[in-house]
């Protein structure tokens, strides 16, 4: 550790050691700080804040690259199956065929879950949103697996991991099929994970069912393109809430619960929203670039913008080519993608959106894909979640490992000084 940042306090020299990390960020090490002088810092949205060490995803937001474990995305989406992205993630490498099979057959050994989670489903309305369904059964499979949940080695973690991994899935398919009416399906064991999520959303209990392979492609990119985004605001949660040791299971039910937000994955929902208002209102792009531009107007423009690329999200450049490739086989082309296209030129040239960086992000096209494979709008979030399920997992199981302390951030207090009762 060569590097140090000193600085004078109130007449005493602090020194603080500067660590790097493998790509050549660096990173003030805190930790002494509040001993040493009596300060914390003030750093709201954690803008300026390493939360942890990790091995699993890099990114650099101004170079628009992204890697899980080494690997860039563009190679693994062409290259890999989400089973292989799952395993590399959470085990950090990608398996051999041989450790693929023991993989998938641990799941689909566990591909079950308790019948008395269907009272728990029918007892929502219909009108229900599918992520608040989804987080409330997630949470609660913790009930019907009462084995886990003592973790001393990964060994141990290694049953909730799968079981997870083979109920979450099912789960996921279940509150699509209660929005349909549609009866509820188990996996059909002969398929792949992701064969298997299409027959389970889709199947129709009066058909065959034969998975349309370039949905089947397309589906398998889009779930490896979500599968981790280092700290975004649910990993950070999924983390923090394991960090009290609480249970697997509703530590991604937290999870569930942050990434539904529209500045986080619920933005796949308010794209398509958005894209569909402007198209009711008559087609007039501009009116909705200059709200987004005007600070007396909070709307934004969804899809648009983020925390850390300060350039083309790479993710959202895979999803255009993926967008164009499944819009292109349906007879009908979809007149919100020509909106969407011809909003992204216009965003891109305006000075406003050129200055602060902000470009099409992740969100932007997915939910033009998924509007495609005739998958209800309100259902976009969940198709993110099964995506970035290995990537809570991961986060989740290298914090353990780490045996990182409870996340317990300070705060200013800025409220009433002491006062009495009269
Ligand atoms: N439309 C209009 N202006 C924007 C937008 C937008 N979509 N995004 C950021 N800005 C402006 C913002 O008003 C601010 O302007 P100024 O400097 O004049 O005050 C500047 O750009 C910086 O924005 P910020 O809010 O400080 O940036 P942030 O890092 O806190 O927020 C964000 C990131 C993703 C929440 C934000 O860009 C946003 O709200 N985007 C729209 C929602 C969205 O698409 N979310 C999906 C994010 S990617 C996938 C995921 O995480 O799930």
């Amino acid at each position: 550790m060569k590097d140090k940042i000193r600085f004078n306090y109130e007449g005493n020299f602090i020194e603080l050691p500067i660590f790097e990390g493998v790509e050549g960020e660096k990173a003030i090490d805190i930790r002494r700080l509040r001993n040493a002088t009596g300060l914390v810092t003030y750093d709201p949205g954690y803008k300026n804040t390493g939360s942890c060490k990790s091995s699993i995803t890099y990114l650099d937001g101004e170079a628009g690259i992204l890697r899980y474990r080494g690997y860039s995305i563009e190679d693994l989406c062409e290259n890999c199956s989400f089973i292989e992205v799952i395993h590399l993630l959470i085990f950090g490498h990608i398996p051999s065929k041989k450790e693929k099979e023991i993989f998938l057959s641990e799941i689909r050994e566990k591909s079950l879950v308790d019948e008395d989670l269907k009272g728990i489903l029918k007892s929502f309305p219909k009108t229900a949103h599918p992520m608040c369904i989804l987080a409330s059964l997630t949470a609660g499979l913790v009930a019907f697996t009462p084995k886990l949940g003592s973790y001393e080695d990964i060994e141990q973690m290694r049953p909730s991991i799968i079981k997870m991994l083979a109920a979450f899935p099912i789960l996921a398919s279940w509150t699509h099929r209660k929005s349909r009416g549609l009866p509820l399906n188990y996996a059909n064991n002969s398929l792949t994970y992701v064969g298997n999520i299409a027959h389970m959303m889709f199947r129709r209990p009066h058909m065959d069912y034969k998975p349309n392979p370039i949905e089947v492609k397309a589906l398998n990119k889009l779930l490896i393109l979500h599968a981790d985004h280092e700290q975004n605001c649910s990993s950070s949660t999924v983390r923090i809430v394991g960090s009290s040791h609480a249970d697997l299971f509703p530590c991604i039910a937290a999870g569930l619960s942050a990434l539904w937000g529209k500045l986080h994955g619920g933005a796949n929902q308010a794209v398509i929203e958005m894209l569909e208002k402007i198209s009711v209102q008559g087609n007039d792009i501009q009116k909705f670039i200059d709200r987004a531009k005007d600070k007396n107007d909070p709307f934004r423009l969804m899809g648009f913008g983020h925390r850390v690329y300060k350039n083309y999200d790479p993710r959202a450049k895979i999803l255009k080519n993926i967008a164009k490739e499944v819009l292109g086989q349906v007879s009908n082309r979809d007149p919100i993608l020509d909106i969407a296209i011809e909003l992204e030129q216009r965003a891109l040239e305006d000075d406003y959106f050129k200055s602060r960086k902000l470009y099409p992000n992740v969100d932007f096209y997915s939910g033009l894909i998924y509007r495609a494979m005739d998958i209800p709008t309100r259902m976009f979030t969940v198709m993110f979640a099964l995506g970035r399920l290995p990537g809570w997992i991961s986060q989740w199981l290298e914090m353990r490992q780490n045996n990182e302390p409870i996340g317990r951030p300070r705060q200013i207090y800025v409220g009433p000084k002491r006062q009495d009762i009269k």
